[in-house]
C-alpha cells in the first residue's frame, strides 16, 4: 500500500457495519476515484469479504489470530482473510490486543508468509521500538487514552511521534487517535507520520463523504 495512506477503522460502529458498512465503504471508494489519494478502509470480520468484493479500495481486517488451518474455533485465520480478497490486517489494535508478544510477531510473520500486508498498533515510543524488531510492513501508534476523543489527537504529543520515528527505520509510521480536525493531519504529515487511522471522525459524522474528502485534501 502507497503513502500518505488513510485507513478509516470502522470497528464496530453501528453506522459502519451490516448494509452501513456498504454505504461506507462505497463512499470512499467514490473520494478514492475523485481524488486519487490512498484512501483504504478496516472492516468488521463479517463484512470484509462482500465489502472486498464492491470496491477497489484495499479492504483490510481489523484483527487475525496466528494460526493455520485446523481446529481453531471462532478465531480469525489469516489466510481465509486474505482469500477474502483483504489487502492488509491491523494487529494489535489498542482494542483488540495480544497481551503477548510472541503470538503478535507469529502474526507478522504469518502476515508476511501469505502477502498479508501487516500494520502494528502500538500505545507508545517503546512500543514502537520493540514492535519495530518483528518487521512489519507498517507501525501504528495510537495512543490510547486519546482513541475516540473529539478534541484532542494523537497531534498534541509530537514528541511521541517524533520519538517513534526515530525507532521506525524504513517501516512507514501511521499515526492515529483523536483525529478529528485538518489541522491533526497537517501536522502529523509535518512530523513525519506518512498515514492515518482514524474511526469516529468519519464513522461519526453526518458527511462521511464530505469529510473524507476534507482530510484527504491535505495529504
Ligand atoms: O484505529 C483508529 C482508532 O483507534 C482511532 O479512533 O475514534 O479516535 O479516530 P478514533
Amino acid at each position: 500500500m502507497q503513502t500518505p495512506i488513510w485507513i478509516t477503522n470502522f470497528k464496530n460502529y453501528e453506522q459502519a457495519v451490516n448494509e452501513n458498512a456498504v454505504s461506507l465503504a462505497m463512499a470512499h471508494e467514490k473520494v478514492w476515484k475523485d481524488t486519487d489519494k490512498n484512501i483504504a478502509i478496516a472492516v468488521n470480520a463479517l463484512d470484509l469479504q462482500s465489502i472486498a468484493s464492491m470496491v477497489h479500495i484495499p479492504v483490510g481486517a481489523q484483527h487475525v489470530d496466528p494460526i493455520g488451518y485446523g481446529s481453531k474455533t471462532g478465531q480469525i485465520h489469516p489466510e481465509v482473510v486474505k482469500n477474502s480478497h483483504a489487502r492488509f490486517t491491523l494487529l494489535n489494535h489498542s482494542e483488540c490486543r495480544f497481551n503477548d508478544d510472541k503470538k503478535l510477531q507469529l502474526a507478522v510473520e504469518k502476515c508476511r508468509a501469505i502477502g498479508l500486508t501487516s500494520i502494528v498498533c502500538a500505545e507508545s515510543p517503546a512500543e514502537i521500538k520493540k514492535f519495530a524488531a518483528f518487521k512489519p510492513d507498517f507501525l501504528g501508534y495510537e495512543p490510547p487514552e486519546l482513541i475516540g476523543s473529539s478534541d484532542v489527537s494523537v497531534a498534541s504529543k509530537p514528541e511521541c511521534i517524533t520519538e517513534s520515528l526515530k525507532f521506525c527505520g524504513d517501516i512507514p509510521l501511521i499515526v492515529g487517535a483523536g483525529i478529528t480536525r485538518v489541522e491533526d493531519v497537517k501536522i502529523s504529515l509535518e512530523l513525519g507520520a506518512k498515514g492515518f487511522l482514524v474511526a469516529s471522525a468519519i464513522t461519526k459524522s453526518d458527511d462521511p463523504e464530505g469529510t473524507l474528502r476534507d482530510f484527504v485534501a491535505v495529504m
